[in-house]
């Protein structure tokens, strides 16, 4: 052997090879590491630039068409106000502002986790019990809400469905986006989750709830597949597996068509699903059947939604109380965020709000 190898040989014997650490990046590759976005508050240089580039910071939702709310409300200082649905708690901020520290605002939300986060943050800004009541409560029992705080409201905000903060997390599973259980619940200490409620339905009943909570143009071969699935015992437990069987449905479809036809029908059938275990339906439907008896003569109400059937709903409902003369005015047509606002921030691009206004007769 010659002497450069032996030498070699010899050096290699006594330093055991270390591999180089792989360079992992610069971005935060899991939600639970993105501390920056996580802790707004304590970031907020880097949280306006994510902002002033379209996106939504992690732990964060910013909230829709406020000018155009509050300019309908003209909340008034000393007035009494539900948040129905409080989220970040963007709306009831800048709503408590209107109020000049006189009045008091309700805010509810079915989401336990998200909903205590936000009361500290608004306490934090300087809204504490004084002026902002958080309750973990469904809208549905605005009559109780009102009952027990002994308050008919000046003005109601409804902004539907759910926030930036519970789709970016993929422990929650509301997103096809990325990888965690399917859960789908607004409240996850409640009631059945999006993988134990597909273990339940026929295939004609998973059908029927895409076709009538998303309007799924594939409902049939979705439906199919998932039947498929549970008979070859492989259960749908994560996101991931509900995206690989909408895949897999769609897979009749030509090559090109495939990429957009799966994320679109990923969309809706993540929605459906939630509509479904979240009973987004009969809830709006309970909410809007009470909503004179809890709103003061000359109230208003402004509510956003996202889709069609929660649109038609309130449409109905409104239209219906202003032939009554419940409500004394009603939004005409529906109103969009303007096309600014949806280039900001592109989860605003669904959005239509409606309002009424109570009749002064004074209510039951
Ligand atoms: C779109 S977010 C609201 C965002 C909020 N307006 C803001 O500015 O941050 C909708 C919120 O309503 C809550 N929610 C949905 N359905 C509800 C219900 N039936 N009762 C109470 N809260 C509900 C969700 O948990 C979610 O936090």
């Amino acid at each position: 052997m010659d002497e450069n190898k032996q030498s070699a040989e010899l050096q290699n014997s006594e330093v055991p090879h270390k591999r180089r650490k792989r360079y992992s990046g610069t971005h935060p590759k899991k939600f639970s590491e993105k501390y920056k976005e996580l802790n707004p508050e304590k970031y907020k240089e880097d949280v306006a630039h994510i902002i002033a580039r379209g996106a939504t910071p992690a732990g964060m939702h910013i909230s829709i068409m406020v000018q155009e709310i509050l300019d309908f409300l003209n909340i008034q200082p000393g007035q009494i106000g539900l948040d129905a649905t409080l989220g970040y708690g963007g709306h009831t901020k800048a709503m408590l502002e209107k109020l000049e520290g006189k009045g008091h605002i309700y805010g509810l939300d079915v989401d336990p986790i998200e909903s205590e986060k936000t009361k500290k943050r608004l306490a934090e800004a300087g809204f504490g019990e004084d002026i902002l009541t958080v309750r973990l409560q469904n809208f549905k029992d605005i009559d109780k809400v009102s009952e027990e705080t002994g308050h008919k409201f000046n003005f109601i905000l409804a902004d539907l469905g759910v926030s930036s903060m519970q789709i970016d997390n993929p422990e929650r599973g509301f997103s096809y986006k990325v990888d965690g259980p399917l859960d789908l619940r607004l409240n996850p200490q409640k009631g059945v989750s999006g993988a134990d409620r597909l273990k339940q339905l026929t295939k004609a009943e998973i059908e029927g709830m895409l076709i009538e909570n998303a309007d799924e143009p594939y409902a049939d071969k979705i439906a199919t597949a998932i039947c498929r699935w549970r008979g070859q015992k492989r259960p749908i437990e994560t996101t991931t597996d509900l995206r690989k069987c909408i895949t897999e449905a769609l897979s009749f479809l030509p090559k090109n068509e495939q990429k957009e036809a799966i994320k679109k029908s990923c969309q809706r059938t993540f929605q459906a699903i939630r509509i479904d275990i979240n009973s987004e339906f009969e809830v709006l439907y309970e909410f809007l059947e009470k909503l004179p008896s809890v709103l003061a003569p000359g109230g208003r109400v402004a509510v956003l939604t996202f889709h069609s059937g929660e649109d038609r709903l309130v449409k109905k409902a409104f239209k219906e109380y202003h032939r009554q003369g419940v409500f004394s005015d009603v939004a005409r047509d529906v109103i969009r965020p303007t096309q600014e606002e949806c280039f900001r921030n592109s989860r605003a691009k669904s959005t239509k709000m409606r309002w009424a206004v109570r009749s002064l007769r004074s209510s039951e």
